[in-house]
């Protein structure tokens, strides 16, 4: 029997834990809770990392959005090949009133925290109704990345989801996100390679008989010239919702008329006719 590194308890003396940072939550997750295989090369799995908090990349209404760093202490010898630091995107989707991943003690904690707060959520009843829904939200997206990633549809790898948590690729250089889409200075003619990206982006939706749902440029992320599709929680099965034809027609109107307004006209027709033909 082999033991991957996962699951080696780390012998070094326990390093200072600021209010900022955890111990890494990937020991703790169950493989289906693990994105898909194989394994990215700059993924960080060694028990011995610790998460560090380095900002906040978006507030939303549902969902907030951090950066993080996934960590190996300098003083921990790792396996050969494994990764010593990733910087992901942590999504994490609101369940109560507050969202508390800053409270220090409560955020060190973790996995309990989380069970504690379900605990003290389910006495109070209705906001326990809602954290079940924002890990149903998060469970719908985090299964959605998996699933697009493994048919080559360029979403953020997903690394973990953790409850309400849903750890994933950081797009972006450093710890500078990319410029969604809508930010992008190009124009015309220049636009024409992102429209290609764009288009296989609903194309690879389509085959898979889905359509994104709430495409747009804002859920479009352009690094280093590659668009990488975001935000997919509400994934729409074309066939069986009754509103799926409607919504792929709403996906592929929505991206049209962004690049007709930047001078790149495009029948939205056309391509949602083209959708279509890849789901039916
Ligand atoms: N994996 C990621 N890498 C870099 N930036 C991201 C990533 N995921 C989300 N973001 C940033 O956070 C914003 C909000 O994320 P999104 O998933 O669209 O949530 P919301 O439901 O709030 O729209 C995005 O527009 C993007 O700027
Ligand atoms: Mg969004």
């Amino acid at each position: 029997m082999t033991f991957s590194d996962d699951f080696v308890v780390p012998t070094f003396s326990v390093a200072e834990i600021g209010d900022d940072q955890r111990w890494s939550t990937w020991p703790a997750t169950q493989p289906l809770e693990r994105g898909p295989q194989p394994r990215p090369d700059w993924l960080v799995t060694g028990a011995a990392a610790i998460d560090t908090e380095l900002g906040i990349v978006k507030t939303g209404k549902e969902a907030d959005v951090f950066l993080l760093e996934r960590a190996v202490p300098d003083d921990v010898t790792l396996a050969d090949g494994s990764s010593r630091t990733s910087v992901l995107a942590a999504k994490r989707y609101r369940s109560a009133e507050n969202s508390d991943f800053h409270r220090g003690a409560q955020y060190r904690e973790g996995r309990r925290t989380r069970n504690t707060r379900d605990g003290r959520a389910m006495a109070r009843g209705s906001s326990h109704g809602r954290a079940v829904q924002a890990g149903l939200w998060a469970w719908a997206e985090f299964e959605a990345l998996s699933r697009m990633f493994e048919r080559g549809v360029p979403v953020p790898y997903p690394v973990q989801i953790s409850g309400t948590e849903i750890l994933m690729e950081f797009i972006g250089d450093g710890r500078t996100a990319a410029p969604r889409l809508a930010q992008v200075k190009e124009d015309g003619a220049a636009l024409w390679p992102l429209f290609e990206q764009v288009s296989e982006i609903l194309l690879g939706f389509a085959r898979a008989g889905f359509a994104h749902g709430d495409l747009s440029p804002y859920n479009l992320l352009v690094h280093d010239g590659r668009v990488v599709v975001i935000d997919v929680p509400q994934l729409v099965d074309v066939v069986s919702n009754p509103n799926g034809v409607a919504l792929l027609e709403r996906d592929c109107r929505n991206v049209a008329d962004w690049f007709a307004r930047r001078g790149f006209e495009r029948d939205p027709e056309q391509i949602f006719a083209e959708c279509l033909g890849e789901v039916f």
